[in-house]
């Protein structure tokens, strides 16, 4: 199996239905699920079965569009408040990533543009702009990877965090990409991949991906990043964002701004890859980012044979930190490269 031969999420245009395939199977196998009700569209979210900023983003898109089709509304107010609660209602699924309310905000935008049409004709339009957000992806992850690929050498060593990669986008991925399109141009690279705990997306997704394009790929607990830092091995650090504030603080993966701490203290740059449209104009500083929290489970007993941590004791769980903006070297978008100060160049760059 060829994990980058698949789409990580599409619409199926005859049925019509949104296919994911199912991150939460991975690598053991490559399921593709077949989802048209909202439920279930909302606990793929929820569950990570689909995943990455820009990869919910697209799947509640095409999910809008879709409970915009299961309505049977034919008056226009009563299909907006409808189509209100269907919007607000997959939005909660996970509140961190930008691109999720950002890619609903899309498609239930141009509803409102299509008012004065028959409603077949506004669900036309918002499929017109659900296809739109994916297939713009596409272009925005390849050009993130060209300004990547202007940060490293044939040869180099990256070590990454999470996946920030094709799985987590249409194409290519966000931190990834660089890689990924190198590799389309015969270069080579080495990566280390942080097993990403709780969730393991470094372990499975990341090194799976990585691994399938031909890539030198290392995987080592999230622990282990200090000591392949101090041995020098290590030439930059890429990572994804789910939402970054006006003055460059970047909310990432769990552990993601550990990370940025140690690439500091070695000497190590690090840089945030994300599209603009992670870019919140609308928060300040990164302490205005709400965190989720997930299930204790998942560090008690998940992916173990038996459960490994005692009965009553509490757990913390937060899926995502906020790094300062004074640890990264650079915020790498599909419109060039940010540096510090980063209130200025954000503000140039949005
Ligand atoms: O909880 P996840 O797996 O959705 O978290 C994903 C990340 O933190 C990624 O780094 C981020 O979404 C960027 S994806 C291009």
């Amino acid at each position: 199996m060829n994990i980058l031969t698949y789409e990580s999420v599409s619409l199926d245009e005859n049925e019509p239905a949104l296919l994911i395939l199912d991150q939460t199977k991975l690598p053991g196998h490559a399921e593709i699920l077949r989802l048209t009700d909202i439920h279930d569209i909302h606990r793929a979210i929820y569950t990570l079965q689909v995943r990455g900023a820009p990869a919910i983003g697209i799947a509640a898109a095409f999910g809008l569009y879709l409970s915009a089709r299961s309505l049977s509304i034919n008056d226009y107010p009563s299909f907006m408040a409808a189509l209100k609660e269907s919007r607000d209602y997959l939005n909660s699924a996970r509140p961190t990533a930008v691109n999720l309310s950002w890619a609903l905000n899309r498609v239930y935008s141009a509803a409102e543009a299509s008012e004065g049409k028959s409603i077949p004709e506004i669900i036309g339009a918002m499929r017109l702009e659900a296809v739109a957000i994916k297939d713009e992806d596409t272009e925005t992850c390849r050009r993130i990877g060209e300004y990547g690929l202007t940060l490293i050498h044939d040869g180099a060593t990256i070590l990454t965090h999470c996946n920030a990669g094709q799985l987590a986008t249409s194409k290519y991925g966000t931190a990834l990409a660089p890689i990924h399109l190198g590799r389309e141009r015969g270069m080579n690279f080495r990566v280390y991949c942080d097993e990403t705990r709780p969730l393991l997306q470094g372990a499975r997704l990341t090194a799976f991906e990585l691994l399938a394009d031909g890539v030198d790929t290392t995987l080592i607990c999230d622990n282990m990043a200090a000591q392949v830092m101090k041995e020098g091995r290590i030439d930059a650090v890429f990572v994804g964002c789910d939402r970054l504030a006006a003055n460059g603080d970047a909310c990432n993966k769990i552990g993601t701004s550990g990370l940025a701490v140690l690439a500091k203290y070695y000497g190590v740059p690090f840089y945030v890859f994300c599209p603009a449209s992670t870019i919140d104009m609308s928060i300040q500083t990164g302490a205005e980012i709400v965190i989720e929290q997930r299930p204790a489970e998942e560090v008690t007993e998940m992916w173990y044979s038996r459960r490994m941590a005692p009965d009553g004791v509490k757990v913390y769980n937060p899926a995502f930190d906020v790094t300062d903006n004074g640890l990264i070297t650079g915020i790498v978008t599909e419109n060039g490269i940010a540096r510090p100060p980063f209130c200025e160049s954000l503000r140039n760059i949005f």
